[in-house]
């Protein structure tokens, strides 16, 4: 007899070194803040698409080619996405895994990232700039769930990997990284203070 996990979803996490988080955050929050105050574009498209948000993601989302700071960034998310390809087995001969796309996510009070995946990209994760106390996290949805017909709900007390809906908390300094498939959301923001991130997506050419 054996019960095999077969096509497991993988979603990697780690924090950049501590000291170097702190500075290059610091960094990132000032040109996040101006990029919100330059790019008249981006709040247009955020106030029909991100309700009392802003986003760069259909007017600057090229902003690791733009900025030092956000080059900087994709400099040591690097070896996270490799590490990340790695434990997926993904045969990456011939062609390079890059970076095509980085944008700024500012959500204030009330503000929701609604369920959403990435088209057109192979790894996808989001770096945290800010995070102030008691902001929403990522929230992943198992993949499979528009194939379940008659499944019944997953007990209460019924272990991670098997549940249909985990969240992970957002944390200033640290990064979360997936395929690009997986369903995700982030619900509204419930302080005061805004939560700021960096997404990015990663093609295959
Ligand atoms: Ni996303």
């Amino acid at each position: 007899m054996a019960t095999e996990a077969l096509f497991p979803t993988l979603v990697y996490s780690a924090a950049l070194r501590k000291q170097a988080a702190v500075a290059l955050n610091a960094q990132l929050l000032k040109e996040c803040l101006q990029l919100r105050h330059d790019d008249a574009a981006g709040r247009r498209w955020s106030a029909s698409n991100y309700p009392g948000g802003y986003t760069s993601y259909n007017s600057a989302h090229r902003l690791q080619r733009i900025s030092p700071t956000f080059e900087t960034l994709q400099r040591r998310l690097r070896p996270h996405v490799l590490a990340f390809a790695g434990q997926l087995e993904l045969d990456l001969s011939g062609r390079e895994l890059e970076m095509t796309d980085c944008w700024v996510n500012i959500m204030p009070r009330q503000v929701v990232h609604g369920l959403h995946l990435h088209p057109l990209a192979t790894i996808s994760g989001t770096y945290y700039v800010k995070t102030p106390k008691g902001c929403a996290g990522i929230k992943f949805e198992d993949p499979r769930l528009d194939r379940f017909m008659a499944a019944p709900p997953r007990r209460a007390d019924s272990r991670r990997e098997n549940r249909p809906w985990v969240t992970l908390p957002a944390e200033a300094g640290w990064l979360v990284l997936f395929e690009s498939w997986l369903r995700h959301e982030v619900a509204p923001n419930p302080v005061a203070a805004e939560r700021v991130s960096v997404s990015f997506n990663y093609n295959w050419f």
